[in-house]
């Protein structure tokens, strides 16, 4: 196992920590999720699951993690999920893995989210990993136009095999915005909301309550 596996099997492990037997637990998508699904169905937590992706889905089915459909519930007692950039004020990007629309739904409705992720996703300013933007495929290239001219050097993402446009599980299209570093994450996220055509992005602002910065030391931040 590399240094950055390791580091994120700490962080998931150590979220484990605020995990009980009953909780309804959001479970995100994402390679240190992976670490978390696995550590949680090791466990003796009875718990169920909600997911946030296909992916999710087949790996808790194939873990023995009971899961239930988000609108069954009520409520969502706590989410872990990864992320692939975080900033000192507990912001983040996410949607590397095309799964933001049903992490920002889960994580919404969750009372408590925690991200677990390795430390090199920890940065003082936003941008460096490249922003995700889930979009409606009609007119999608006139969204690729208007993002181009706002400055936010948009690509539409491809299959590396095929190049054909990935295709998100609520059947959107996902442009990356290729920034380096975004200086004003809410005036971007507020713009964003406004463009008909978007249906999310991967700005995730005010929503993470903890963040477990795997390492040899795991290193927790949490919300003031
Ligand atoms: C999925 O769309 C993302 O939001 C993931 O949470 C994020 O990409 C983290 O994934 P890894 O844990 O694999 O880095």
């Amino acid at each position: 196992m590399n240094e950055k596996d390791f580091q994120k099997k700490q962080a998931a492990l150590a979220a484990l920590n605020y995990i009980q037997t009953d909780m309804i637990v959001g479970l995100g998508t994402g390679s240190t999720v992976s670490y978390f699904l696995d550590a949680l169905a090791a466990s003796q937590y009875n718990i169920i699951g909600v997911t946030t992706s296909t992916i999710t889905s087949q790996r808790c089915a194939e873990l023995n993690i009971p899961i239930v459909d988000i609108d069954a519930i009520d409520h969502i007692d706590i989410t872990v999920d990864g992320a692939d950039e975080v900033d000192s004020y507990l912001n983040g990007i996410k949607g590397g893995g095309a799964a933001l629309l049903m992490e920002k739904i889960v994580a919404k409705n969750s009372k408590e989210n925690i991200w677990i992720v390795d430390r090199s996703k920890v940065h003082n300013t936003l941008g460096a990993f490249p922003l995700p933007v889930e979009v409606i495929p009609y007119g999608s290239g006139q969204l690729l136009r208007q993002f181009a001219n706002k400055g936010l050097f948009p690509k539409l993402r491809r299959h590396p095999g095929n190049n054909q446009p990935i295709i998100t599980d609520a059947g959107h299209y996902i442009i990356d915005c290729h920034m380096t570093t975004i200086s004003n994450p809410y005036a971007l996220a507020e713009y964003l909301e406004s463009q008909v055509g978007v249906v999310e992005h991967g700005l995730f602002l005010n929503v993470c309550d903890r963040i477990i910065i795997g390492d040899n030391t795991v290193e927790i931040k949490e919300r003031q």
